[in-house]
C-alpha cells in the first residue's frame, strides 16, 4: 500500500520525461505514490536539464521555494526528502550540495536504478551524492513499466553520446554511447502494449546510433531493432528522436519506406545551414550533406514531413553564415522546428571561442528564423485543411464532446465525438480535417474503423 507521496518535476528532453517515470517505478515498492504538488509531497525530485544556461538556472530558484516548504514541513513535524536528479546534478552536483546543503540527495541520470540505497542513506544531515557512471547499465536494473500513463509512451534504447559537438553538453552528463539489448527493449515495448499503450517513441541522445546485442546474439542496427518492434501486435505507430543526420544509413531510410508503423515525420536536428559552422560545431557534415539524406528519405517516403533544431548566434556566426540557414529552411521546409540561440555552457569548447556573437544580434537572427518556422509550419498544417488523416485519439478534449489526437505529423487535432468519446481513446480512426491552426487542427470523424495489428487504420 502506498503511503507516502511522491512529486517530480521534469526538465529537459523526452529522455528525462522517461527517466522520471522509471524513477517512479523504482520508489514504488517503497511507498511512494505520485502527487502532482510539491506542497502535498513527502519527497521531491526535481529531474534537470543543463543544456543551455536558462535550463540550469531554474533549478537554484526552484531549490529556493522548496526549502521554505521544506522549513515549513519541518516545523509541523513533517519530513520533506529532497532529491535533485538530471544533467544539471551531473555536470554541477558538488556545487548544488555546496550552494544547497538542504538538498537531501544529488544523484546522475545513470544512477536511477541505486534511489533505494540513496533513500535509505539519506538521514537530513548531509547530502547523499552520486554522480557516479556505474559499470553496470541502469537499464538492466529497472524494474518493467507496471502502469502507463496513456496511449502513447517514450522507450529509451540509448543513451549517452560520443560526438562532442562544441557547444553541447550532453556528453558530459549523460556519458558514453550506450544501447540496451533488442531483447530487454522488445519486452519493455510489450508490456507497455499489454498496458494500454499504441504508439511507442523510441528515444536516444542519438538513437539511430543504436548498435546493441540483438536477438541473435549479434549486433543490431537501429533499422533491425524498428523492424523487430514493428512485429508486436497492437502497437500501431512508431517514432523516434533524436536522430543524427550522419547515422541516417540506407537501413533505416529503407525503413521509412517498407514500415507502415514508422510515422511519415522525423525530427532530424540540422543546427546550422553554413558549413563554416557546422565545422565549428564539430557537426562532421556539410549543409549539401544534409539535403542529400533529406532526398534519399523523402524518395522512400514521399509523405514525410521534417522537423529540426537550429541554433542562431553560434561563435563565429556571420550574417552571411545565418543567410545560409535561412536559405537551407527555405528550401527543405520543415512542418515544425525548435530554434535556439547559442548558449555558452562552462567545459564545452565552443564556450571559450573568443568571438561570441552580441546578444542583440543573436535576439535579431533568432526573430527572423522563427518568424520563417512559424510561417512554414502554419503553411504546412493549412495544407492538411481537407484532408483525411489517421488520427490516433488519446485524451478527452477541451470540452464535453470533443476528443483529441494525434496525426501522423504529431499535430494535435480535435475532433467533435459526442457520446463516442471514450469509445475512440486508445483507437485510430479517419478524420477529414475541417480547419488548422499554427499548433493544431480540427476535423470531422469518418466512419471509425479499427485498427490493424500492422498499423494504420484497415483499409
Ligand atoms: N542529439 C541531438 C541534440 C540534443 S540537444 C542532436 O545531435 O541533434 C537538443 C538541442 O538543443 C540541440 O539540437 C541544439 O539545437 C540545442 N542545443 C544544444 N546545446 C546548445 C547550446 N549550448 N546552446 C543552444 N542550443 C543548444
Ligand atoms: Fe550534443 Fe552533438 Fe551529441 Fe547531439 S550529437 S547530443 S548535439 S554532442
Ligand atoms: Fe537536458 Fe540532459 Fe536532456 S541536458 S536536453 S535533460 S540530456
Amino acid at each position: 500500500m502506498a503511503s507516502k507521496k511522491l512529486y517530480i518535476k521534469t526538465y529537459g528532453c523526452q529522455m528525462n520525461v522517461y527517466d522520471s517515470a522509471r524513477m517512479t517505478d523504482v520508489l514504488a515498492p517503497l511507498g511512494y505514490a505520485v502527487t502532482d504538488t510539491a506542497a502535498g509531497a513527502d519527497m521531491v525530485i526535481l529531474n534537470t536539464c543543463h543544456i543551455r544556461e536558462k535550463a540550469a538556472e531554474k533549478v537554484y530558484s526552484d531549490l529556493g521555494r522548496l526549502r521554505e516548504l521544506k522549513q515549513e514541513k519541518d516545523a509541523n513535524g513533517e519530513t520533506l526528502l529532497l532529491g535533485v536528479a538530471g544533467c544539471v546534478a551531473q555536470a554541477e552536483g558538488d556545487e548544488i550540495a555546496r550552494r544547497a546543503p538542504f538538498v537531501d540527495m544529488v544523484f546522475g541520470p545513470q544512477t536511477y536504478h541505486r534511489l533505494p540505497e540513496m533513500v535509505a542513506k539519506a538521514t537530513g544531515r548531509k547530502t547523499v551524492l552520486d554522480t557516479e557512471f556505474p559499470a553496470e547499465p541502469k537499464f538492466d536494473q529497472l524494474p518493467v513499466p507496471s502502469a502507463a500513463q496513456g496511449v502513447t509512451a517514450f522507450l529509451s534504447v540509448q543513451e549517452g553520446c560520443d560526438k562532442f559537438c562544441t557547444f553541447c553538453v550532453v556528453p558530459y552528463t549523460r556519458g558514453a554511447e550506450y544501447s540496451r539489448p533488442a531483447a530487454s527493449v522488445i519486452a519493455e515495448a510489450k508490456a507497455l502494449v499489454a498496458l494500454g499503450v499504441r504508439e511507442l517513441t523510441l528515444l536516444g541522445q542519438n538513437v539511430n546510433a543504436y548498435h546493441g546485442e540483438g536477438l541473435d546474439g549479434r549486433e543490431w542496427s537501429f533499422a533491425r531493432l524498428i523492424r523487430a518492434l514493428a512485429e508486436i501486435d497492437g502497437l500501431a505507430r512508431i517514432r523516434y528522436t533524436t536522430s543524427h543526420p550522419n547515422d541516417m544509413d540506407q537501413d533505416l531510410i529503407a525503413a521509412h519506406g517498407d514500415l507502415p508503423q514508422l510515422m511519415p515525420f522525423l525530427h532530424l536536428p540540422v543546427q546550422s545551414g553554413s558549413d563554416t559552422v557546422l565545422e565549428a560545431m564539430n557537426r562532421k557534415y556539410t549543409a549539401d550533406d544534409f539535403r542529400r539524406v533529406v532526398d534519399r528519405l523523402r524518395q522512400a517516403r514521399p509523405d514525410l514531413a521534417l522537423s529540426s533544431d537550429f541554433i542562431v548566434g553560434f561563435p563565429g556566426e556571420s550574417d552571411a553564415d545565418f543567410e545560409a540557414t535561412m536559405a537551407l529552411v527555405r528550401e527543405i521546409g520543415f512542418a515544425m522546428a525548435y530554434s535556439f540561440k547559442y548558449s555558452r555552457r562552462p567545459g564545452t569548447p565552443a564556450s571559450v571561442i573568443a568571438k561570441q556573437v552580441a546578444e542583440d544580434v543573436k535576439t535579431a537572427r533568432l526573430d527572423a528564423l522563427l518568424a520563417l518556422l512559424v510561417e512554414q509550419q502554419r503553411a504546412f498544417n493549412a495544407a492538411q485543411v481537407g484532408c483525411e488523416l489517421d488520427v490516433l485519439f488519446a485524451a478527452p478534449g477541451r470540452h464535453d464532446g470533443q476528443v483529441m489526437g494525434r496525426s501522423p505529423y504529431l499535430q494535435a487535432v480535435h475532433v467533435e465525438a459526442g457520446e463516442q468519446v471514450s469509445t475512440l481513446i486508445g483507437k485510430i480512426a479517419r478524420v477529414r480535417v475541417l480547419s488548422a491552426a499554427t499548433n493544431s487542427l480540427s476535423g470531422e470523424l469518418l466512419a471509425p474503423r479499427p485498427i490493424s495489428s500492422s498499423g494504420e487504420a484497415a483499409a
